[in-house]
């Protein structure tokens, strides 16, 4: 079952409705432009049937390593950056609990390396990793990335010198493309390799085994999250005026145009961070280009209402708001009594703390609107594989039909290559 809702009660009447229902209609061909692969960068679209056409030998692959390393192993080190991690960490720091924010407990604790060029992170992680029995997956679709490629140097190493050539050949896995130098130094070395197929880009690869190998040894359900991306494959590539992925594209292109610059993501749940860590990263990088695009912000509520608030209430308006809402909640904590009643909270006894989130969230929704801060929400039914499957699909395809939109290419990433460039020309100077 379909379950995400996107509500725009709180933004459309910003716009005037002809421009709404006449970008929508524009839209359509953009949509099928994605799915036919004819748009730009459609050699990059591999992503979108991806749902149904995954093989099931690469879940069940996936399944085996989990289930042989999860007894041999303490910690699995997923090396990778952007793409390469974002899509894994936020899974799993949605789905694990809020103090053990890496996996499933019994399975192996995951941690992340290779996305940044932190010395001391990388040294902090050596000293930790000493008296662990660990494993490797390394994920990069170009193989040569620099953050990840000296991680898994050092890794590799450390790992070779504590378990010897042969057993790191079973520690080691690595998920890159098929013509690329890591899956060649895999094959010499004989370290199992899982494709990032060539037509996939990282940011659009959380549904491959760049997301399913990690998420699987955290101890999560692949196939409940592939399920829920089919669910919502089958519903937003419908060539329709009422599909919400194309009106949550052009809502955005439209205020876009009305200088709204910056569009913040806004979760309601710490669980939910890292989304907004891969929706800044899946945004920026397929819009941002040719002097365009959306600036993508993230903020948790009500956390920043404290810090933030003041600014998005009565700052500048340039920005609109898309909130990630969760409708039902999994467990209850109630506000209980209190003797002396010293907050006067009292009237609240009783109240589970969701009630009282969800209240700050129509509080807050309805104070932003009158501050002339555009609202949208795109619900999902509960935080669980299957609705993060669906809820990844929606915003990939959303996020493909607005580039569209936009006239940009959703699926390159040109401006990234000046950084590197200048950093290589200093390495070697
Ligand atoms: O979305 C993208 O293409 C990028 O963010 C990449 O994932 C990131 O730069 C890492 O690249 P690679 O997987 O080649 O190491």
């Amino acid at each position: 079952m379909f379950t995400i809702k996107l509500n725009t009660e709180f933004a459309e009447s910003f716009l005037p409705k002809e421009s709404v229902e006449s970008g929508i209609k524009k839209a359509l061909s953009h949509l099928e432009s994605l799915k036919n692969g004819s748009g730009a960068g459609g050699e990059m679209t591999g992503w979108v049937k991806l749902p149904t056409e995954i093989e099931s030998s690469l879940l069940e692959d996936c399944k085996r390593i989990a289930i042989s390393w999860r007894d041999k192993l303490d910690v699995v080190v997923v090396i990778g950056i952007g793409g390469s991690y974002l899509g894994a960490k936020c899974t799993l720091e949605a789905l694990s609990p809020s103090f053990s924010p890496n996996g499933k407990k019994g399975f192996p604790h995951i941690v992340f390396a290779g996305c940044s060029l932190s010395e001391e992170y990388m040294s902090d992680l050596l000293d930790y990793l000493k008296d662990k029995s660990y494993g490797l997956v390394v994920i990069s679709k170009s193989g040569t990335t620099i953050e990840p490629a000296i991680a898994f140097r050092l890794l590799r190493n450390n790992m070779i010198e504590r378990f010897g050539k042969e057993e790191t050949q079973k520690r080691v896995v690595t998920i890159t493309d098929r013509n690329s130098a890591l899956k060649k130094m895999s094959d010499i070395n004989g370290y199992y390799s899982l494709p990032l197929p060539t037509n996939i880009g990282g940011r659009y690869s959380v549904l491959s085994a760049v997301g399913l190998l990690p998420i699987s040894i955290a101890g999560f359900d692949i196939d409940s999250l592939i399920d829920g991306a089919k669910s919502a494959m089958d519903n937003l590539l419908r060539v329709e005026i009422t599909n919400p992925a194309l009106k949550y594209a052009v809502l955005r292109n439209l205020f876009y145009r009305e200088g709204k610059k910056i569009e913040i993501f806004i979760n309601y749940n710490p669980k939910l961070k890292f989304f907004g860590e891969w929706l800044k990263q899946l945004f920026g990088e397929s819009e941002g280009k040719m002097g365009k695009g959306l600036f993508p912000a993230s903020s948790e509520f009500t956390t920043d209402l404290h810090s933030l608030g003041q600014y998005i209430q009565e700052g500048e308006r340039i920005m609109f708001e898309t909130a990630i809402i969760i409708e039902n909640k999994s467990v209850a904590v109630n506000i209980p009594n209190l003797e002396d009643n010293y907050d006067g909270l009292d009237y609240i006894v009783g109240k589970s703390i969701e009630e009282i989130n969800k209240c700050a969230e129509e509080g807050t929704k309805k104070a932003h609107f009158s501050g002339g801060v555009p609202n949208i929400s795109v619900s999902i039914d509960k935080l669980d594989e299957y609705n993060l499957g669906a809820i990844f699909y929606f915003f990939e395809v959303s996020c493909a039909i607005s580039a569209y939109i936009l006239g940009v290419n959703p699926f390159d990433q040109p401006g990234v290559e000046v950084y590197k460039k200048n950093l290589y020309k200093l390495l070697e100077s």
